[in-house]
């Protein structure tokens, strides 16, 4: 596991994507696992800027997003499919042929999770996942819990996940729902790369545990530290709490 700090979060945006430029430069057809929530902005805004410059192409990669929310649709503003069209795709020559997500509408949801495994798997699994951690210590929407799930499934979201993300739906004036799906963790672990990004202080806790504490399902993202390629960039504050006694 690379452990990676910088004082200012854009310079941790800046090396995250030019990981990321980096492969689809080397793999015009990578298959990239792509985050959704406040971590990865700034690193879709600095691909974005790479693509204006002329640096980066996206039109020939494959897409896959870690969750959606079940019940909203592509076009609420709160989907996480929408958050993407937002803050890269859209903003990109990406072929919306080649974006893969689960769907929070599909009217069966194990099968939905089956078909996104299977995806996966014919797209040959992901070359490099993008992901954020919860102050929870979740990674996609993998909830602290008694095992470590390993192929897509429906999950019941944790107060604490509620907590952090409601405040996207009360800005429109709609619940957050309970319910979402979720690559499991095997998918992610089965990517090539991973890439994790947390800035601020309320990230310190769950990135000690992540970092220094025991591989535990209680803590989910701690399952990390047994991948052969990780790259954590932290920002001094999400770092604070490193080396410290517990
Ligand atoms: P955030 O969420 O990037 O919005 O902090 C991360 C996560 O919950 O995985």
């Amino acid at each position: 596991m690379r452990v990676i700090i910088k004082d200012n979060p854009i310079e941790i945006s800046h090396e995250a994507a030019e990981l990321i430029i980096k492969q689809i430069n080397k793999d015009h057809g990578s298959v990239l696992g792509f985050a959704t929530g406040a971590s990865p902005v700034e690193t879709y805004k600095r691909i974005i800027e790479k693509y204006n410059e002329g640096e980066v192409s996206l039109k020939h990669i494959t897409t896959f997003n870690l969750d959606e929310y079940v019940g909203l649709s592509q076009d609420n503003v709160n989907s996480y499919y929408y958050f993407m069209q937002d803050n890269l795709f859209g903003k990109t020559d990406v072929n919306p042929e080649k974006i893969n997500f689960l769907s929070g509408k599909a009217e069966n949801l194990e099968e939905e999770c089956q078909r996104y495994y299977n995806r996966i798997k014919e797209c040959g699994g992901i070359d490099i996942q993008l992901l954020g951690i919860g102050t929870n210590g979740h990674i996609g929407f993998n909830e602290p819990g008694d095992k470590f799930k390993d192929i897509p499934f429906p999950v019941k979201l944790t107060q604490s996940t509620i907590d952090s993300n409601r405040k996207y739906f009360e800005a429109v004036g709609d619940t957050m729902p309970e319910y979402a799906l979720t690559m499991g963790i095997g998918d992610i672990m089965r990517s090539r790369k991973i890439i994790l990004i947390a800035t601020g202080e309320s990230k310190a806790k769950a990135v000690k545990e992540l970092v220094e504490g025991e591989v535990s399902p209680s803590c989910p993202a701690t399952i990390l530290q047994m991948h052969a390629d990780v790259t954590i960039f932290l920002d001094k504050a999400a770092a604070s709490l490193l080396g410290e006694k517990k």
